[in-house]
């Protein structure tokens, strides 16, 4: 593989799916492949629960299918020869991209040494790059924050040098760093330095929520590929949108009733994986972020708030589709708010 190029992924619209726990499940991979998205990325596993036969606590580990559509699996950890001995497992199953995850801010995980912690030490970061790349059987790609504490230039650079010269093969970076969690505005400037600072395919990420973004944070930081998060949530269509648009074409917007649809086949498939009422009580944050683009339903949420059961759930969508009536065939969507999704990771 030439260093410059992403592994599976084509030369098109290059919009790649974040990894989000509790959202980035098989059925939403899946879906948002169909969408349009050029990869996806699981939800981040522990190299800990995986080498201390804990794996049952592991939930982002059901469903790695890489026959859908290019898939890279996430890890987390401090230690580097957990992290390498997770990384030869999950190799096995030849996703596209073994992730590293190092830029985690939440204090269960960074108290553990993962996620965001390990850039307090560059020495471990290069050490664990290094561990992994030896072990695994597929590409390594690390995932970073702009730092700890303060963003600089300097720093990004230089995490971008040590997680390159380890022989990682790529490079994601949430331009904020740990102690800005989701504040503020990410600040591009810095993908661009580390585009600047190395060689490996760099993937921007922070604050893009439409086709124009994704051309913006292109256009200013010449990153390879988009990674989006929390724009996708209850939203698979921002991909559709950025393929088209970025194809030359007009896009439409999905109807309400084309968004109830998905909304209830993500669920559905949740339940097979989960089964009830755990498969629906867990998604309902994200039956939240599905109603956000509707019209009317600011009334639903506090209904599907206390929803168990996928029979209820279908019950109240159609009486929902039904008291709406002829709006249910008018495209809706657009920009809507996403500060709400940024408390947990
Ligand atoms: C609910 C939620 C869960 C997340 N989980 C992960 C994760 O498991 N691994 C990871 O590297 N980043 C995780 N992140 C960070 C996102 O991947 C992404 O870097 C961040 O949301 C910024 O991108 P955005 O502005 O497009 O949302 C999570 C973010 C959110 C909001």
């Amino acid at each position: 593989m030439v260093r410059s190029q992403l592994n599976g992924i084509g030369d098109g619209a290059r919009a790649i799916l974040a990894p989000l726990c509790g959202v980035t499940t098989a059925p939403f991979r899946r879906i948002c492949l169909e969408h349009g998205a050029d990869m996806v990325v699981t939800e981040m596993i522990s190299s800990e629960a995986m080498t201390r036969g804990k794996e049952e606590d592991c939930k982002a580990i059901r469903g790695l299918d890489t026959d859908q559509g290019p898939l890279s699996i996430q890890i987390f950890g401090g230690d580097p020869v957990r992290m390498g001995e997770t990384a030869a497992r999950l190799s096995e199953l030849q996703p596209v991209y073994l992730d590293m995850n190092f830029g985690c801010p939440v204090k269960k995980i960074v108290n553990g040494n993962g996620g965001s912690a390990v850039l307090k030490d560059v020495d471990l970061l290069g050490r664990i790059c290094r561990e992994v790349v030896r072990r695994s059987s597929v590409p390594v790609s690390a995932k970073i924050r702009a730092g700890w504490d303060k963003p600089t230039g300097e720093r990004v650079r230089e995490y971008a040098t040590v997680i390159e010269d380890a022989g990682v093969s790529m490079l994601s970076l949430h331009a904020r760093t740990r102690s800005q969690g989701f504040s503020g505005v990410a600040n591009w400037d810095l993908i661009a330095e580390a585009k600047r600072a190395v060689s490996i395919p760099v993937i921007g990420n922070g604050d893009v929520r439409s086709a124009a973004d994704v051309v913006r944070m292109r256009e200013h930081t010449a990153c390879d590929a988009v990674m989006i998060g929390r724009a996708a949530i209850g939203n698979p269509w921002v991909f559709d949108e950025v393929k088209t648009r970025l194809s030359g074409e007009e896009y439409t917007q999905p109807t309400p009733r084309e968004r109830v649809r998905t909304m209830l086949r993500h669920v559905r498939e949740a339940v097979r994986i989960d089964g009830e009422p755990g498969g629906v009580i867990a998604m309902r944050k994200v039956l939240a972020a599905y109603l956000k683009r509707l019209p009317s339903a600011r009334s639903l949420r506090g209904r599907l708030m206390t929803v168990k059961m996928l029979a209820e759930l279908e019950d109240v969508m159609s009486a929902y589709l039904a008291e709406i009536g002829p709006l249910a065939e008018v495209p809706c969507g657009g920009d809507v708010s996403v500060e709400e999704f940024a408390s947990e990771c």
